[in-house]
């Protein structure tokens, strides 16, 4: 903990390079004694103690998040900002784990030397591990979860997550992603864990409070976020408008459409499943409802959320969503905050937000009351979750950062995300056998994490990956001495193989720039070719694809003996060489349904007699390597 020397003298030097002259810091400090200080205090009596400490440009600045490239430590504490974010790929250089505690430290030192010295909530993605870190321990994305149905490992990953976050100082999560995912053309389908509402509800829970689980005396407890409220997943098609990096969004920030009720039948129990185990924190949907901007329909965020569900946490906006609504920038802050928007995600527009909310709540524009109410739930998260009395890194957790026993976790839960669509007496592998490995994704730990990974949009390569494996080494370190594998990405081999194996799959990509076309969901040409080669060069060949979400197959499915899906499996590789060896078994099931064929493509909101017979397989499908299927399938259900 910071000596209460050292923040003094801080404070000094702030207000000397400062010059400060705003109301806040104009008021007295407050005593040492003051009861919200004091962690003996119940937390609804220190809340209480603080707000009434507090002037209204300090209870803005608790409202406002900006990202950590557009303020210094010392300007978010002279702002008194609450939070600050990183954005996807936002990291401090060098990119290393103590890095990022030092520059949580920064921000955490200045916030606390400021007049009621309340520590920043910093935010971050850490969706699939916290892979916005070089070595941290990377996950499969949740889809690939949503394969294993396995509830107590999902606690266990939440767990894992949370340490390698309290290493750095960083206690919320912007996860997980609870979307009921009903198209897989959408780009974020991979960050869902299924298209069944009960499955969702089932594995983000058990997700969520491995999360939130004590880590250590006296080290805060992660905040995760349920999001994003509500309806992203079941946007219609092209129904958004959204343009970024020359790219046209089609379904990604676009509108939710049909019967409100029917509609929440679908989305919001995972939401309910999520508040009732605690989770503290919300963030709101880019996306539309019946043709509204989710960020400004106070029916939803204010009705639905806070009132119907009983939701006490404090909900935040998306990045620079509150832009997106109509008007200018103060009538699109009045019209968010009033429909129930408790911090408001402005990267780069924290300053102006914060001068514009203060002039419409002196203009009686803005009820002084949702203000305080919004504070209030900030200020109680701060609280509750143990950040206001220990802000900082955790030192005793830097070890644990990357380690074995993390990447152990991982491996596991790779080796369950495999799920076997169909096997000719080609698998399990055996280690001893001439194996042939081909395809774009056998040697590329930045294509096997997907988007969300180091970068928004994801990385290619193996070097950014330290510690990590990729599947080709995977295979390498499984079959061992005895192993006879030749790799050539584009499968150009002498001689023949027992075993071909290709790994093929989807380049990174995340949120709207991964909405595809069904055309673009299927292998190409070229990819078509190496198969139909390998297929001379080999007895058995073998397809797994690494991919975000179902690919569709069509005639490519004759051609190969086995068909492996492997999701996208993040860092480490050997999973998924443990179980194509047949150390561990194949028990992944589809979390969603597979197509197959574009033309045919049914969206999983259709009814299950207009679906089942576009698909190639039902949400539920995957066999064992001797061929017999591990359970029912959505569609064995409507045909009984
Ligand atoms: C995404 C959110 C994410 C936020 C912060 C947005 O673009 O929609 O899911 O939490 O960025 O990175
Ligand atoms: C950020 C992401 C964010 C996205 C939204 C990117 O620049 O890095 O975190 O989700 O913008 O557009």
């Amino acid at each position: 903990m910071i000596s209460s020397i050292k923040q003094t003298a801080l404070h000094a030097a702030l207000l000397i390079t400062l010059g400060l002259s705003a109301s806040a810091h104009a008021q007295a400090p407050t005593p040492a004694d003051a009861a919200y200080k004091n962690p003996a205090t119940p937390t609804a009596q220190r809340v209480d103690d603080l707000l009434a400490r507090m002037t209204l440009e300090e209870k803005i600045g608790q409202m406002t998040q900006a990202e950590r490239q557009a303020i210094s430590p010392e300007n978010a504490a002279r702002n008194v900002f609450g939070s600050i974010l990183s954005g996807g790929g936002s990291a401090p250089k060098p990119n290393t784990p103590q890095a990022w505690a030092d520059m949580i430290r920064a921000y955490q030192d200045a916030a606390r030397s400021t007049r009621l010295g309340i520590p920043i909530l910093y935010g971050i993605d850490a969706v699939h591990g916290h892979q916005s870190v070089v070595g941290a321990t990377i996950f499969p994305h949740l889809l690939g979860l949503g394969a294993t149905r396995d509830a107590a490992l999902m606690a266990r990953i939440g767990q894992v997550t949370a340490q390698e976050m309290a290493a750095t100082g960083i206690f919320w999560n912007f996860s997980p992603m609870i979307a009921v995912s009903e198209d897989i053309r959408w780009g974020r389908a991979y960050e869902s864990f299924s298209e069944d509402t009960a499955l969702v509800s089932e594995l983000a829970t058990a997700y969520a409070k491995g999360m939130m689980q004590p880590i250590a005396p006296g080290v805060p407890r992660v905040i995760p976020t349920a999001k994003h409220f509500i309806g992203d997943g079941g946007t219609a098609w092209k129904s958004a408008k959204t343009r970024i990096m020359n790219t046209t969004y089609l379904l990604d920030q676009g509108d939710t459409q049909g019967d409100s009720e029917a509609l929440l039948a679908r989305y919001l129990p995972p939401y309910k499943a999520l508040f009732d185990a605690g989770v503290g924190s919300a963030m709101a949907s880019f996306s539309s409802w019946n043709g509204n901007k989710v960020h400004g329909e106070r029916a939803l965020l204010t009705g639905v959320l806070k009132e119907r569900l009983g939701f006490k946490g404090f909900l935040v906006s998306d990045w620079d969503a509150i832009q997106q609504l109509p008007g200018d920038f103060s009538t699109q802050i009045a019209a968010a905050i009033n429909a129930g928007i408790d911090m408001a995600m402005v990267p780069n527009a924290g300053p102006d937000f914060a001068r514009r909310l203060k002039s419409l709540v002196e203009s009686g524009k803005m009820p002084q009351a949702r203000i305080d109410d919004a504070v209030r739930r900030i200020l109680t998260a701060k609280f509750t979750s143990g950040v206001f009395d220990q802000p900082y890194p955790v030192a005793a957790m830097m070890p644990a950062f990357g380690s074995a026993e993390h990447r152990a976790v991982a491996r596991e839960a790779v080796a369950k995300t495999l799920t076997l669509l169909k096997n000719k007496a080609a698998l399990p592998i055996d280690k001893n056998a001439r194996i042939f490995v081909a395809g774009s994704h056998a040697d590329n730990i930045g294509a096997q994490s997907g988007g969300w990974s180091l970068e928004w949009q994801g990385v290619s390569g193996n070097n950014k990956f330290p510690q990590g494996t990729s599947l080709l080494a995977g295979l390498k370190s499984v079959a061992g001495e005895a192993a006879q594998i030749s790799f050539d990405a584009q499968g150009k081999f002498q001689g023949r193989a027992d075993i071909g194996l290709i790994f093929l799959g989807e380049s990174p990509y995340a949120e709207g720039i991964g909405d595809r076309y069904t055309d673009e969901l299927a292998l190409s040409s070229s990819e078509l070719s190496l198969i139909e080669s390998m297929r001379e060069r080999a007895d058995k060949v073998v397809l797994v694809l690494v991919a975000g979400r179902p690919i569709i197959l069509d005639s490519a499915l004759n051609k190969v003996d086995a068909l492996v899906m492997a999701w996208l499996p993040g860092t480490e590789g050997a999973g998924v060489a443990d179980v194509l060896f047949g150390d561990k078994p194949f028990t992944g099931r589809l979390p969603v349904g597979w197509p197959a064929t574009e033309k045919r493509y049914q969206r999983a909101d259709a009814t299950l007699a207009q679906r089942c017979p576009s698909l190639q397989w039902a949400i539920g499908f995957g066999l064992d390597a001797s061929g017999k299927t591990l359970g029912p399938t959505g569609c064995d259900a409507y045909k009984k």
